[in-house]
């Protein structure tokens, strides 16, 4: 269960210079008497008014971590982030290597990192490694039955058909991204897919692992998904057993100035 949590400021420390206030998105800090005070207690805790603050005279109690001190935002590289995500595929051909718990630390990490509207952080995650074979039993058991349906309705179903490694893809792990928003658990995800990447990984989102999460209840049990959970995303991470020579062509975008 998350813990409660105060804010508190620092009267011995505060100059009153009014960046917290400034910086408050709820509109819950005044200056008054050249001291900053707090409101109320409920609001979005999205901990700008600790960040902001030059002397350290706001505490935010509760959090397992205290603040970290930062220079200034990290640079990220235009260039070779552009890159990254120019030569990035969906991988479907995994090698045996397992994915180390660190690895599997970091791209959570990116995700709980990762903003959510109103500061909800909202967003879950369900490592997948011991018992994936016995989760895509379940999905591939959904997917068999629906595929007479799906296929009267489109031809690509058609040509489909469901075998036992239909959604991982005999990867090593997979990490379901779990949220009650959709927009939440999708930002995670696309931060998580790119940290997977950054460390070395092959990537896949398997939205129709998410479809089968969402349909089938023998899955939602033993996935443990409560009443309003969505499995959002699922990556499927391992070591790519693929190389790519080149990029594969996109559409121009389509923009629209104003
Ligand atoms: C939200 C989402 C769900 C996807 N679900 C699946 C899936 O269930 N199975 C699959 O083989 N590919 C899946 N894909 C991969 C897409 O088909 C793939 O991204 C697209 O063909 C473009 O190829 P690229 O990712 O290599 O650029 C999914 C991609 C996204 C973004
Ligand atoms: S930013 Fe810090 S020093 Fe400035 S008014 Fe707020 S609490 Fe006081
Ligand atoms: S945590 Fe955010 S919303 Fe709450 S008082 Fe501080 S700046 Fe305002």
């Amino acid at each position: 269960m998350k813990k409660k949590h105060i804010i508190r400021i620092d009267s011995e420390k505060c100059i009153g210079c009014g960046l917290c206030r400034a910086d408050c998105p709820a509109g819950n800090l005044l200056v008054k008497n050249g001291t900053a005070r707090v409101l109320t207690q409920d609001c979005i805790l999205c901990g700008h008014c600790v960040a902001v603050c030059p002397k350290a005279a706001v505490s935010i109690t509760g959090f397992d971590a205290p603040p970290e001190e930062i220079g200034g935002p990290a640079p990220l590289d235009p260039g070779a982030l552009l890159d990254a995500l120019k030569t990035r595929r969906s991988i479907r051909q995994f090698t045996a290597r397992q994915v180390e718990p660190d690895l599997i630390a970091r791209i959570i990490e990116a995700g709980r990192l990762t903003p959510t509207g109103g500061n909800a952080q909202d967003v879950s995650f369900l490592v997948l490694r011991d018992e994936m074979e016995q989760m895509e039993r379940l999905a591939v058991r959904l997917f068999r039955r629906i595929l007479p349906l799906a296929k009267l309705a489109s031809a690509m179903a058609g040509r489909m058909t469901i075998d036992d490694h239909f959604f991982f893809k005999k990867a090593p792990a997979a990490i379901v991204v779990v949220s009650r928003d959709k927009v939440n658990g999708a930002l995670a995800a696309a931060n998580m897919a790119l940290m997977a990447e950054a460390c070395g990984l092959g990537v896949l989102y398997s939205g129709f692992f998410c479809m089968a999460a969402g349909h089938s209840r023998p899955l939602r049990k033993a996935l443990g998904l409560g009443r309003g959970e969505k499995a959002v995303a699922t990556l499927v991470l391992g070591y790519s057993g693929v190389t790519y020579h080149r990029t594969a062509q996109k559409e121009a975008a389509s923009i629209r100035w104003f």
